[in-house]
């Protein structure tokens, strides 16, 4: 019988997980199942597994949005997959594990020389990247566009993309080696946030200018700032919250609320800027259309070397604890993957 891990309880990883047998069932005719070889982890895991994601579902459960494999069964109304393919995934939860059944429509062929890094970076990384910054934002050339958390995974695929737009860069990150990251990835600007104010440098840089575009999963104080550099005819895509990692007393979530700020549709109208949240679960929920689409765009679009390979760390999956830990302590670049 495959077997998965199972989210056990919330807390630190070395206790949080157990590797168990799945429960065998039939798939529908919608849906296809695959044999896992590996799979990818998301910050939102973290979020999950500390207890702080609302959308995770109770527990024992398995958690986990993308998974590369072979494809082993599909549904009777599936056309575009067959039996044998490689294919990557985005699963709705229940990616931890060495087989996946998931709808149809969040499943893509890949071709058999993508590295699991690579392949699985792309089901919701790239994806929500591509969604943001291609349907939400349209960045335009020239643009100055600010990426927080520029080194992560979201964050990589954000700079080529923007890179790819020719826009002007300004990307935080957190350690100068991921800053070194960053200017290998082109940005023009990395601003190393422990070290120097972002909103400082940027205030300064662009002399009286504005942002055109900001992107921000830290979410509080910061997004409150990414918002007053933002200029007219300006668009920010809030799209997590990881400032409030480990922040589980009412008060400290209160704290964080507050810290946004207050905006109002009327003060967005006068000044003609847009606040955008993006979460992709809610677009493969009720847009699945959309997600498909994004997910061959994404795959398209790294087929023809618009979107580069981005950097991974690949794990063994017995050491999905280790791998989770760094991912909590902003010790990882690029994507985080998992082997069977
Ligand atoms: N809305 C959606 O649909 C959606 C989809 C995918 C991802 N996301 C969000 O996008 C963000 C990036 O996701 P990812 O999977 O690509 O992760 P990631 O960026 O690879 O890892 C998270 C990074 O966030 C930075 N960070 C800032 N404040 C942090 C804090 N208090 N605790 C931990 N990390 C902090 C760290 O980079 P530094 O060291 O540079 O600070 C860390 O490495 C996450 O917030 C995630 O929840 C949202």
């Amino acid at each position: 019988m495959p077997k998965g891990y199972y989210l056990i309880q919330n807390g630190p990883a070395d206790s949080a997980f157990d590797l168990r047998e799945l429960p065998s069932r039939e798939i529908n005719s919608s849906e296809v199942r695959i044999a896992v070889e590996g799979f990818g982890l998301n910050f939102a895991d973290v979020m999950a597994r500390l207890g702080q994601y609302r959308e995770c579902p109770p527990l024992p459960t398995i958690i986990g949005y993308e998974a590369v494999g072979t494809v082993t069964e599909v549904g009777a109304a599936v056309r575009h997959v067959k039996v044998g393919e490689r294919v990557l995934a985005f699963t709705r939860f229940g990616g931890y594990a060495e087989e996946v059944i998931t709808d149809h429509r969040g499943v893509v062929p890949i071709p058999d020389t993508w590295s699991l890094g690579w392949a699985t970076a792309l089901a919701t990384q790239y994806a929500t990247a591509w969604y943001s910054a291609t349907y939400i934002t349209q960045l335009h050339p020239g643009e100055k566009v600010l990426i927080q958390a520029a080194a992560g995974g979201v964050g990589t695929a954000l700079v080529q993309i923007a890179r790819h737009k020719s826009c002007i860069i300004y990307g935080t990150a957190g350690s100068a080696a991921k800053i070194d990251y960053l200017r290998q990835l082109g940005v023009q600007h990395p601003i190393n946030y422990r070290t120097t104010n972002f909103y400082d440098y940027i205030q300064q840089d662009l002399q009286g200018g504005r942002l055109d575009v900001v992107f921000d999963p830290i979410g509080g104080k910061v997004s409150r700032q990414g918002f007053k550099l933002l200029s007219s005819g300006g668009r920010m895509v809030c799209y997590g919250a990881a400032s409030l990692t480990g922040k589980n007393n009412l008060f400290a979530k209160l704290r964080f609320a507050l810290q946004f700020g207050f905006f109002h549709p009327i003060q967005l109208m006068m000044r003609s800027k847009s606040i955008i949240g993006v979460n992709m679960l809610k677009v493969g929920d009720y847009r699945p259309e959309a997600l498909q689409t994004v997910m061959q765009e994404v795959v398209e679009a790294s087929k023809s070397g618009l979107l580069q390979e981005q950097k991974t760390t690949e794990y063994p999956a017995d050491q999905l604890a280790t791998a989770h830990t760094a991912l909590e302590k902003r010790q990882t670049m690029g994507k985080v993957a998992m082997k069977w």
